[in-house]
């Protein structure tokens, strides 16, 4: 069990789903499905759900964040958002590094450090992703693919600002395929990302992070996920669009 002082969060990354009617209906619905909960509720929203999501959640206890950023503060970048729009906007959560950006976006390892810096550097939690492909984990790379990207995210990045990263754990093979993680290898990469922090900073910094799973999360196999000693919380994609899975979730987070 996880006997830990981290407090578990558990984030519905959105992706590029529901409309702005859409998005209304599953807070509307969430609201009182999640109310009790424990945990940190986080919903990770498109740009557009934002303002929608901020009202809506004012008084609760769900959280808004953004999928995205970019790391400068405002600029010629046509198309892309600043963290201090972001912040105007009320969100206190970022992810960066999701698989599907650096698979589909061009987001380096390089990126992913500078956005991460400047999310937490301005105030809001950044949660970052990493994880193998299944071709990495079959040829025993996890470790030095999963280390690399800890290690390039955490660049520089001071022990001062430290407390605001989460790193998600996001097995590429198991993102939207149904294939979830064995707890085991849950588990093993978890407190392999956590022994990566500790070498990195301290006992204490790498006992404090929150270190999230993700990938097929789902009503069934959440309890377990959650329950491990280095999984402090879930990143959630297809469950999290509908309330009653996210909320059995957020429930399989608050069973002790
Ligand atoms: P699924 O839960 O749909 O596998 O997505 C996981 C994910 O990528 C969350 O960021």
């Amino acid at each position: 069990m996880n006997g830990s002082k981290r407090k578990k969060v558990i984030a519905g990354n959105w992706k590029m789903n529901k409309t702005a009617a859409e998005a209304a209906m599953l807070i509307e619905n969430l609201i009182p499905a999640v109310k009790d909960a424990e945990c940190e509720v986080v919903i990770l929203v498109p740009f557009l759900n934002i303002s929608t999501a901020i009202k809506m959640c004012e008084g609760t206890n769900i959280r808004v964040g953004a999928q995205n950023c970019h790391f400068a503060e405002s600029g010629a970048f046509t198309g892309e958002i600043s963290v201090p729009m972001l912040i105007e906007a009320g969100v206190e959560f970022v992810v960066v590094g999701h698989s599907e950006r650096r698979q589909y976006f061009g987001e380096t390892d390089d990126s992913v450090n500078k956005k991460a810096k400047a999310v937490i550097e301005n105030g809001l939690y950044a949660i970052v992703c990493v994880g193998e492909s299944l071709e990495e984990r079959e040829a025993g790379d996890t470790e030095k693919v999963v280390g690399k990207q800890v290690k390039a995210a955490l660049f520089d990045v001071s022990s001062e600002h430290i407390g605001k990263l989460i790193i998600a754990y996001e097995p590429i093979w198991a993102i939207g395929t149904g294939r979830t993680a064995t707890p085991e290898q849950a588990q093993e990469v978890c407190k392999f990302i956590r022994e990566t922090v500790k070498n990195l900073y301290s006992d204490e910094i790498a006992e404090n992070m929150v270190i999230q799973y993700g990938g097929s999360m789902n009503p069934g196999n959440a309890e377990e996920l959650l329950a491990l000693e280095d999984v402090d919380g879930g990143l959630i994609g297809g469950a999290s669009l509908k309330a009653d899975d996210f909320k059995a979730i957020v429930d399989a987070a608050n069973v002790k």
